[in-house]
């Protein structure tokens, strides 16, 4: 089959492909700690579902307008004014099928041929596969472990030139955890008041799980209402990833062309999601701040197991729900960490490089599993590294930069995997 020149284009979520390979080593009667997927183990607060069953039996069985029920654009307008202190129309929310349209639409409504588009690097995929999908460049600003995983907003306003056409922003950030001060947001919305034609899409949905400080939306600074796209949603805070609803605030002369992107894709979101997410905004929010502070002792006990590991050095996340430890002192690439975590020691994670190529010497770990699965798993992780310690004890150094990143070898190739060898028993 010829498929379109653009399809080559297309990148993806690791997390669900290495969810896959686990799930497969399951099947062979493995037993094996989910650390890979990015959502909460929690349930979905009853009194929410209970909401969606109403609605179904009620009739909540149509179509609705392609943007979403105004009752639910409604509630989002009050909780943004709530959470953001600021003011916004119904008619500037577009609901989606969870939150990941909103990236999907913004970036194919305004990134064209050439254009170039800011987003961090190590980041969410979906950023970096979009842009190029559509035929934009991918400008990679690097976030790094020296500034706590914030990026370096002064370098970041160097790289916006006249073809610049979108910033991405995501804080608290996947997969790091690291958080943007206020000051960076104050620098990077000076250089885009400049450029008209300049948006930045603000990926907002760990908003809520923030351990210290405040939440600063960009958009709630002066003047950026008009030029930034705020991506929110109840995958993550209301525990809600297979319910899929999400939504984007947009400026004004934007929200018409997404909501003609959803006509002409999805037609609408689920009628009865929708009325879950009324609930899930009207309700107590008592189970989503009981999940965070659960989130907050998780994180410390993983931080703190982390860095009692050899060759592994974790800091602190600010918000999210993920710890991105260093590995580079295991003298192994992060592909080949995450595999032999997953094939040797029975622990899924994710390969830093699944984040872009300056994820190269770091893995991705979701806290979001009980506190005895975690510590099930840094066990396992100290096991599997001191044989591996063991059988090489002068590992070669890997370097952490995004160029040497691509000359590691892939693990994860089948032929390459069978040549890993046995390890040795412990004790
Ligand atoms: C940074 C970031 N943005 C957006 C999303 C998409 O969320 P949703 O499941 O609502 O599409 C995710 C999901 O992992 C994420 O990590």
């Amino acid at each position: 089959m010829k498929f379109a020149e653009r399809m080559s284009r297309l990148g993806t979520e690791t997390a669900f492909e290495v969810l896959v390979r686990a799930k497969a080593l399951e099947a062979k009667g493995r037993e094996i700690v989910h650390l890979e997927i990015g959502e909460p183990d929690f349930d979905t607060p009853k009194r929410i579902t209970d909401a969606a069953c109403k609605a179904l039996r009620a009739g909540y069985t149509h179509y609705t307008p392609a943007p979403g029920m105004l009752e639910l654009r409604e509630a989002i307008t009050r909780d943004a004014s709530r959470r953001r202190n600021m003011a916004f129309s119904p008619d500037d929310v577009v609901v989606t099928p969870g939150g990941k349209p909103i990236m999907f639409f913004s970036i194919m409504a305004l990134v064209g041929e050439g254009d170039e588009v800011i987003y961090p690097n190590p980041g969410f995929p979906i950023y970096e596969s979009m842009i190029q999908f559509v035929g934009g460049k991918a400008v990679p600003i690097q976030l790094e472990e020296a500034r706590d995983f914030s990026l370096d907003a002064e370098r970041l306003c160097r790289l916006v030139n006249d073809r610049t056409r979108m910033i991405i922003l995501n804080s608290p950030h996947n997969p790091t955890g690291g958080v943007l001060a206020r000051t960076d947001l104050e620098a990077i919305a000076a250089v885009v008041r400049e450029h008209p034609n300049l948006v930045v899409l603000s990926d907002e949905i760990y908003s809520r799980m923030l351990y210290e400080g405040e939440h600063t939306s960009i958009a709630s600074l002066p003047g950026m209402k008009e030029q930034t796209i705020v991506l929110d949603g109840f995958s993550k805070i209301y525990a809600m990833t297979g319910w899929r609803l999400g939504y984007g605030l947009f400026p004004s002369e934007l929200a018409p062309a997404i909501a003609r992107l959803m006509t002409n894709s999805n037609s609408c979101t689920c009628a009865s999601t929708q009325m879950a997410g009324v609930a899930a905004l009207t309700g107590s929010q008592r189970p989503s701040i009981e999940m965070v502070a659960e989130f907050r002792r998780r994180r410390d006990i993983i931080v703190a197991g982390l860095n009692a590991i050899p060759g592994i050095n974790c800091l602190t996340p600010h918000g999210a729900f993920y710890v991105f430890p260093n590995i580079t002192g295991t003298g192994m690439t992060s592909r080949e960490v995450a595999d032999r975590l997953l094939y040797e020691g029975g622990v899924a994670v994710l390969a830093g490089t699944a984040f872009g190529a300056y994820g190269e010497g770091y893995i991705r770990l979701s806290y979001a599993n009980s506190i005895s699965n975690i510590e099930l798993a840094l066990h396992r992780i100290k096991t599997t590294l001191a044989i591996r310690n063991r059988a090489h004890p002068n590992p070669p150094k890997v370097a952490s930069k995004a160029g040497k990143a691509k000359r590691a070898i892939d693990v994860t190739k089948p032929a390459e995997l069978r040549q890993i060898k046995k390890p040795e028993p412990v004790g």
